[in-house]
């Protein structure tokens, strides 16, 4: 198994596992990666997911390459899509999804980490959009992401020139939102702490902040919506009643 599960209490870690390739995904690892996501998704008993890569060298340092070389424009299609249901799997999860960036995160290792919520990075990580330099374009959802996290001239820099970018700098331009080490410990604590939080209140924020800023009707009324939850009325009083707050999840 390339992709492996591990539950720690209602964080799950996800940990893609291929280090002779640097985590590279070819279509097993990224089927299995998929499948992963997607039970995780309906899983009510994760409330985070973190996503990282196995060993100390890379996160994923892309799509497969010797994979690609092949490919006919319809296989490139598939492929395509199949990143990109990965990718928006991490993007549209009802609950919170961090990941760990411990070292390589280049073409689609970086998109994979765009479509998470959180990003931390370990000192020696890198990341970037080098498929230029392959005489391709990001596929799995960079071209857009990278543009919504760190604005269109970051992007247009990073994806047209293919220029890979260290820790600090990531950090400097938005596209982490930490560096630490060890950044899967640090990327834990987090997850704990948002384990702690609302799921219902979790999952409409996330819903919103995925909304095109245009949407603000949908933001009065989701926000009005969640006062029908135990949780809202539960974290409010606990706030007055100077007691934490106990949230059931409903
Ligand atoms: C296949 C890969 C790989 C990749 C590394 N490897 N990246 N195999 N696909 N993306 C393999 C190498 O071939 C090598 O195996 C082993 O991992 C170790 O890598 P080295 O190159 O020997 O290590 P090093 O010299 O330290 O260089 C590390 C590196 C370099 C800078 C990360 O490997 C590199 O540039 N990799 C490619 C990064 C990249 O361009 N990624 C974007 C891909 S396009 P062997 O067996 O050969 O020794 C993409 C498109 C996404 O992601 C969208 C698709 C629709």
């Amino acid at each position: 198994m390339s992709v492996v599960v591990d539950r720690q209490d209602a964080v799950a870690v996800v940990t893609i596992d291929r280090q002779e390739a640097l985590n590279a995904l070819d279509v097993e690892t990224l089927t299995e990666l998929r499948d992963r996501l997607r039970e995780l998704a309906e899983d009510y008993a994760a409330r985070v997911v973190v996503l990282t890569g196995a060993g100390d060298r890379a996160f994923v340092a892309g799509a497969d390459i010797k994979y690609m070389g092949s490919l006919e424009p319809a296989e490139a299609k598939e492929w395509g899509a199949l990143g990109h249901e990965a990718a928006r799997l991490l993007e549209d999860m009802p609950k919170p999804t961090v990941a760990a960036i411990n070292g390589f995160a280049l073409g689609g290792g970086c998109e994979l980490a765009l479509g998470c919520d959180l990003r931390y990075a370990s000192s020696n990580a890198r990341l970037g959009q080098p498929e230029i330099d392959l005489g391709i374009v990001p596929g799995w959802g960079g071209t857009q992401r990278l543009a919504r996290v760190c604005g269109l001239g970051v992007a247009k820099e990073l994806v047209l020139t293919g220029r890979q970018v260290d820790a600090e700098e990531a950090f400097r331009i938005g596209l982490v939102n930490a560096v630490a080490d060890p950044v899967l410990e640090h990327a834990l604590e987090v997850a704990g702490r948002l384990a702690a939080r609302s799921p219902v209140a979790l999952r409409v924020a996330k819903r919103l902040l995925n909304l095109s800023p245009g949407a603000l009707e949908r933001e009065a009324e989701e926000f009005g919506d969640l006062f029908a939850s135990e949780d809202a009325k539960e974290g409010l009083a606990a706030f007055a009643e100077k007691r934490p707050p106990r949230f059931v999840g409903r």
